[in-house]
């Protein structure tokens, strides 16, 4: 059967956007919306669309008395069968934008199969501004326009392809439950409360995690899902509520292994779905995420533009003569920059800006200094500053400007995370802005080995940076098991606060695409990691009972990875937010517009479930 022939059904034969020359002559019944009408007296033109593309019907009152009284009022939007016949266009009237501009239909009975209103915003113009929730409001009408049909199919073809991948590699596609218990990613769990054990709740998923892993130890060894998750946190462009995780776990694996498969499986993929864009570099560069705070001041880095941060520190002699930097060195804190070429002529307004978004990160401020070719400087700072630091700055961050509109260089002092993260943010910023990263071209890379855990200075504890199932790299085992297990005695400086653990995430053009690691699969040594993140013993077992229990009966080793298959989907698609990959996505607040959702519940619903709401205080 030809693709065409598939999609006949008893109302069509052929779809719109399929018809082509080599149809002339064919008798067809074609049905979709009239995506424009024009109305010539005796000729009406309609452009018939369906999600297959649009076709041009002519409909002529002196062969076709009927069908032309039926479009007498019709308008865009409404729904019409056609029957006739496919002709050639006339030569000089073919339309070389339409895929089915080389010919048109002849409409001989047509049938309106639903009326419409006129929609709220224009369906056929997609270049005209439409407000976003009205978009969120009608998605329906939102979904028959171009490019949002278009990334819905890419991700259509997206998912296809990722199934495809992974059975033909011998992985199982497994569901699992969406009502289970609490598995903590760091966000807050969605809950929904029982109606048979009044008192209770079951938790949606943030993610799949501890059921993949009981998935090794039951022997499934190749697992991969297209999971839905649940996660009750602050939105952003690349975070929503309720989202898609590729979710994969392997067994009898080390970090090598798992890296190596989703390395090809994402590039497989990513080149199914876009042949036409470059990939920066194969194999995918790797880089510790210390080197990628170094490098970059992130743990996500954009490599598509080099621009990386330099630490002046080293360079500098012991007083620079200005009070800021010469603080920072002695409280142990790191003095960073980025140069930008061709930014010498910055503006005091544009500087002000930048020092307004430094502080906003977290900074106490920024130092610039523009500098000319010709060796002019302008900077706050240049009258602070000795001539011995002057000329080592120059030489620690590239020698004079070479641009011929000077370069600028931009510089955080303060603590070493936060001096990374603030320049690192500044580097992406100011990179997009210049138009130095290049929006075809698909930038992956890796990021391993973060630290296990962090310390959180508030509650007197570490938690698990990523993943508290993760283990650490072999030649760190020792650290766990070396520090105390008394919490009150826990502190930022124990051996096991600098373990790193076998996690990597994989990166695109400066997103975190997905995060992974190979796990602990020794019920004690989880139960010790547990431990050092301050969970006591009844707690640990409370909350992850099934999978310490699960251990004791042959637990393989293990790892896997979860990908985000809406920031994938939307980073091929070259948007910004992740909500342009979604058919129904929520609004910053969480809210679906076109459903009116959440709302509330009918008091009989509470009643059922044992609950009652508390009037909020105003
Ligand atoms: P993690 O929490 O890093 O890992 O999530 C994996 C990937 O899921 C995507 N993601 C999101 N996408 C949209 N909206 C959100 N709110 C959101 N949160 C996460 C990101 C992210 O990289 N169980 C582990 C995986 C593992 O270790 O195997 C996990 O969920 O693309």
């Amino acid at each position: 059967m030809t693709e065409a022939a598939k999609l006949t059904t008893g109302l069509r034969s052929d779809v719109c956007g399929a018809l082509r020359p080599s149809d002339v002559g064919r008798r067809v019944r074609l049905a979709g919306w009239i995506h424009r009408r024009r109305d010539h007296g005796s000729l009406v033109f309609i452009d018939l669309r369906d999600r297959y593309g649009i076709v041009q019907v002519v409909v002529d009152a002196a062969v076709a008395p009927e069908a032309h009284a039926a479009l007498t009022d019709a308008r865009s939007e409404w729904v019409i069968a056609v029957e006739g016949t496919v002709a050639a266009r006339r030569a000089g009237t073919e339309n070389e934008k339409l895929a089915t501009g080389g010919i048109e239909v002849a409409g001989e009975i047509v049938t309106v199969l639903s009326q419409a209103k006129t929609p709220p915003f224009y369906i056929n113009d997609t270049d005209a501004p439409v407000d976003e929730s009205l978009r969120l409001k009608y998605r329906y009408l939102d979904l028959r326009r171009e490019p949002l049909r278009d990334r819905i199919l890419l991700r259509s073809a997206m998912v296809q392809a990722i199934r495809e991948v992974h059975h033909e590699h011998g992985f199982v596609e497994v569901e699992t439950p969406i009502l289970i218990k609490s598995t903590p990613e760091g966000a807050r769990d969605f809950i929904v409360p029982s109606r048979l054990q009044q008192g209770s709740v079951y938790a949606l998923p943030q993610s799949p995690q501890q059921m993949k892993q009981l998935l090794m130890v039951a022997g499934f060894d190749r697992y991969f899902q297209i999971a839905r998750c649940f996660r009750d946190e602050d939105l952003r462009g690349d975070r929503q509520p309720e989202f898609t995780q590729l979710d994969i776990e392997m067994s009898f694996v080390d970090e090598a292994s798992v890296r190596a498969y989703v390395e090809a499986m994402v590039i497989e993929v990513t080149k199914r779905i876009r042949p036409d864009r470059p990939i920066q570099q194969l194999p995918l560069p790797t880089f510790t995420y210390e080197e990628a705070m170094e490098r970059y001041g992130s743990d996500k880095p954009d490599i598509r533009f080099a621009m990386e941060l330099i630490d002046l520190g080293a360079s500098l002699p012991e007083s620079t003569g200005f009070k800021v930097f010469d603080e920072t060195r002695a409280s142990g804190g790191r003095i960073r920059a980025i140069r930008v070429a061709g930014r010498g002529g910055i503006t005091r307004s544009d500087v002000d800006d930048l020092t307004e978004r430094a502080k906003r990160y977290g900074a106490n401020g920024l130092v610039w200094i523009a500098l000319q070719p010709d060796g002019e400087v302008r900077s706050p700072i240049a009258k602070f500053l000795s001539p011995e630091a002057t000329t080592a700055l120059w030489s620690a961050t590239g020698g004079k400007a070479t641009h011929a509109d000077g370069d600028l260089l931009l510089i955080v002092a303060g603590p070493k995370i936060l001096s990374a993260e603030v320049l690192g943010r500044l580097r992406v910023e100011v990179a997009l802005e210049l138009g130095l990263a290049d929006p075809d071209v698909l930038a992956f890379c890796w990021v391993h080995r973060f630290p296990m855990y962090q310390w959180e200075a508030e509650s007197g504890r570490w938690d698990a940076t990523h993943n508290p199932f993760s283990a650490p790299v072999p030649e760190h085992l020792n650290l766990l098991a070396t520090t105390s297990g008394d919490l009150a005695k826990r502190s930022e400086g124990d051996p096991a606060a600098g373990a790193l653990a076998q996690q990597y995430d994989i990166v695109l053009n400066g997103w975190e695409l997905g995060g992974g690691s190979i796990r602990i699969h020794d019920r004690a040594l989880l139960e010790r990691s547990f431990a050092l993140m301050g969970h006591s013993l009844e707690d640990a077992r409370a909350k992850f009972g099934a999978l310490l229990d699960a251990f004791e009966y042959g637990a393989p080793p293990h790892g896997g990875i979860a990908i985000g298959v809406e920031r994938w989907a939307a980073l091929l698609a070259g948007q910004i937010n992740i909500r342009e990959v979604m058919a129904f996505p929520k609004t910053q607040s969480g809210s679906d517009l076109m459903l009116e959702a959440p709302s509330e519940p009918d008091a009989k619903q509470w009643a059922e479930l044992g609950l009652s709401v508390r009037p909020v205080k105003s």
